[in-house]
């Protein structure tokens, strides 16, 4: 799964992951064969962990690809609760549609495709939770379009904040690893946040709306 913790820590986290059921099995082998960079079972549980704590009805996941993290948001919002699910890729989209009515969770999930910026700009209703999975470039305009659809007391998630350890490099060249090191500097800045990293798989910021 890509982490960044040390390889026998990180091999000792995933072996002793209680088994997942056999759609989600099936969407981390074809993540694996075909390069989807999914969260994988360990942050999985920690997204299903926040949406039940903070008992969150209505999650906005920003980059949504085979809709592997969908499906822990969905499992965990309960049948009455929704997960939108957006990507650019339509071919994902029509993959992981398959998927929800395997995994018994279509009813829960409006499923969207195109910009999820701007899907998320059009979005009415306040969110309990954002979860941002984007491209990693795109990283600090999420941040200034998602803090005004959150609700206070909801929570901003974004993955891969330690982008395999390249935030830590002395001078970081690419783009990408610009971006998130403004990302995570702008979620701990912002008075409006309380922000935590997660140094779980390639960096979890968890971020709750004061
Ligand atoms: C890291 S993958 C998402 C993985 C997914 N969250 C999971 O863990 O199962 C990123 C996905 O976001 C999509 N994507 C990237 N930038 C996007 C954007 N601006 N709008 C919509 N989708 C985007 C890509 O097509 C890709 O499928």
């Amino acid at each position: 799964m890509g982490g960044i913790t040390a390889g026998p820590v990180e091999d000792y986290l995933y072996s002793i992951l209680p088994p997942r059921d056999e759609v989600l099995r099936e969407m981390e082998a074809e993540a694996d064969r075909n390069d989807v960079p999914i969260v994988g079972p360990a942050v999985g549980r920690i997204l299903y962990q926040l949406a039940v704590i903070s008992a969150a009805k209505l999650i906005f996941e920003m980059g949504s690809a085979i809709g592997y993290s969908t499906i822990w948001w969905a499992r965990a919002v309960g049948e009455d609760g929704r997960v939108v699910y957006t990507d650019g890729d339509p071919k994902n989209a029509s993959k992981a549609k398959a998927y929800f009515q395997r995994a018994g969770v279509s009813d829960r999930i409006i499923l969207k495709t195109g910009d999820a910026l701007e899907l998320l700009s059009e979005q009415k209703q306040e969110c309990d939770i954002i979860f941002n999975d984007v491209d990693k470039d795109d990283y600090p305009r999420v941040f200034r379009i998602a803090l005004a659809k959150l609700r206070k007391g909801g929570l901003f998630v974004a993955d891969n904040v330690l982008w395999s350890g390249k935030v830590a490099q002395k001078k970081p060249a690419d783009a990408s690893t610009k971006a998130i090191l403004e990302f995570n500097r702008l979620l701990y800045d912002s008075h409006d946040l309380f922000t935590t990293i997660l140094p779980i798989r390639d960096g979890l910021a968890v971020a709750i709306k004061k």
